[in-house]
This record gives C-alpha cells, sequence and structure tokens, in this order.
C-alpha cells in the first residue's frame, strides 16, 4: 500500500490473518460465537511458518497483511497467529496504526489466553506449548504473570508442529514421537503443570494425540473459545468499532499460495470446503 492509498472509512468485515491455516481454528469459534459478522480470512501459506523466522521478517510480513486486509475493507483484524502476535502486534499498534488510520483496530490473541488461566489452574503451574517465535518471545510469561504474579509458566517450543499440520500429516503415525517428544520436555521442566496452553493455533489438529500423551490430570487449553469470547466482549465495549463491522454472515478466503492448495487443507481444518482466491503481499 503507498501512503496514499486512501483508505476507506465504510464498515466492513472483520479480517482474521495468520501465517497459514491454524487461523482457521480461530476463525470457526469466532463464527460459531459471531455469526453475524462479516469476515475475510487471509492466510500466507506461501511463507508458512512464521515460527522460525526473525523478528523483523515476522513484523514486515504481519505488517503486509495488515495493510492488505486494510485495503479490502477491514476496520478491525485479528492477528489469529500467536507467532504474529508476539513479535509484531505491539509495534503494528504502537508504531504503525498511529500512521496508517488511528480509528483501524488490530488485536491478537495473547493476552485473551493469558487472561483465562487464572481460573483454570489449580496448581498455579502452567506450560505454554508453541512456536520457536513465540516462546523465545516469552510473551505468554510476560503477559500471564502481569496478570497472577503467582503462576509459574514454563514454555517449550515445538518447532515440527506446525510442518506436521501445514503438510497434512497431523494423524501419521510419525507425528506421535515429535508430540510425545515436547510434551515430556516440558512436563520434566515443571511436573508440576496442571494447565497447558497450546499456543499456537495450529495446534489444535494435534489435539488427539497432543491428550493421549499427556496426563489426565492436565487441562489442554485451546485457544480458540477464548479469543471469541474476548471479541464478542471487545465489540460490545466498543460499539463505535461494532458499528464498522459489516454483518451478512459472510465469509472470504484469502491465500498467498495456490487456490487449490489451500482448498483442500482448508476443507479439512473447516469440515466444508470453501472458495479461495490467491493474492501477493508486499
Ligand atoms: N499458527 C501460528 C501461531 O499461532 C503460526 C505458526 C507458524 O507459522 O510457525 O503461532
Amino acid at each position: 500500500m503507498n501512503p496514499s492509498t486512501q483508505l476507506s472509512q465504510e464498515a466492513g468485515p472483520i479480517g482474521i490473518f495468520d501465517s497459514g491455516y491454524g487461523g482457521l481454528t480461530i476463525l470457526s469459534r469466532i463464527r460459531e460465537t459471531l455469526p453475524e459478522y462479516d469476515y475475510i480470512y487471509l492466510g500466507d501459506n506461501a511463507r508458512a511458518p512464521y515460527g522460525t523466522r526473525s523478528f523483523e521478517i515476522v513484523y514486515e510480513f504481519t505488517l503486509q497483511a495488515v495493510r492488505k486486509l486494510f485495503e479490502m475493507g477491514c476496520q478491525l483484524i485479528i492477528l489469529a497467529c500467536n507467532t504474529a502476535s508476539a513479535k509484531a502486534l505491539r509495534s503494528i499498534q504502537q508504531k504503525d496504526l498511529p500512521f496508517i488510520d488511528p480509528r483501524r483496530r488490530v488485536l491478537g490473541v495473547i493476552r485473551p489466553t493469558a487472561e483465562c488461566i487464572g481460573s483454570i489452574t489449580q496448581s498455579r503451574h502452567v506450560g505454554i506449548l508453541g512456536t520457536d517465535g513465540t516462546i523465545k518471545s516469552q510473551s505468554y510469561v510476560l503477559e500471564i504473570q502481569k496478570l497472577f504474579p503467582d503462576i509459574r509458566v514454563s514454555g517449550e517450543a515445538c518447532p515440527l508442529w506446525v510442518s506436521l499440520v501445514e503438510n497434512n500429516e497431523y494423524n501419521s503415525p510419525g507425528a506421535d514421537y515429535f508430540v510425545q517428544l515436547y510434551i515430556q520436555r516440558l512436563l520434566k521442566k515443571d511436573p508440576n503443570i496442571d494447565t497447558l496452553i497450546l499456543g499456537c493455533t495450529h495446534y489444535p489438529l494435534l489435539i488427539n494425540k497432543i491428550r493421549q500423551y499427556t496426563p489426565q490430570n492436565i487441562t489442554v487449553v485451546a485457544q480458540g473459545e477464548y479469543v471469541a469470547k474476548s471479541l464478542q466482549d471487545y465489540l460490545r465495549r466498543h460499539p463505535e468499532m461494532d458499528a464498522l463491522c459489516t454483518k451478512q454472515g459472510n465469509c472470504h478466503f484469502f491465500t498467498t499460495e495456490s487456490e487449490e492448495k489451500f482448498k483442500e487443507s482448508a476443507s479439512i481444518f473447516l469440515n466444508q470446503s470453501v472458495l479461495v482466491e490467491t493474492i501477493s503481499l508486499g
């Protein structure tokens, strides 16, 4: 988007962005909770995964996606990606939004997830599984300890899980080894963990295997429902933004990869077939 591009001030769909397919797990829960709104889903599948990329690159790619969604008419965007929320959200909110359009909003998925944790853990020992970028950023540790200083947070990066999902291998027997490996490493760091956050929007696809290798006393928290409730609450508290979100129940899908590839995988995530268009970012 060149700086002179005029952005529409009219109401538009809510933008949902992820590096790939993972954000579809968030989109489904949001649409269940807020079915009357319109949505645009954008997956940067051609450049996924983001989890192993540097801060600068994740920020650059995420900002490109945000600008594209703004051009498409979105006034409100959810970064349905923990890596982008951890590495790019704050800079976009503080540095870029004031120049692009101070009325628009970009929200992430880490804060809503952190907020729910206090009422779930009994032992006050919480584990996070996420991408390398999310874990190294310490975003969950900082966010949870700001809200609940008595909670001990331990994290473990699961660098292969996103690739298992993006490549449709999450049900394959080969996935078991890596699912078990990262969970065991985390529990070794803190055996008192009673709550396990899936801090990556791709991981709900692995939930059956994750449950299989997680002791039964541990609650596994997938973020979709909390992000959806938090968005619902946000729109209630911000009627001015709610008025800028169109409501006809539509959802359009865009990918930076081939349409065929996206269609095939998205239908597995969403359990329905979708129409998708390829676009380029940057
Ligand atoms: N699904 C994303 C997340 O929540 C990104 C995974 C990736 O691209 O590495 O972190």
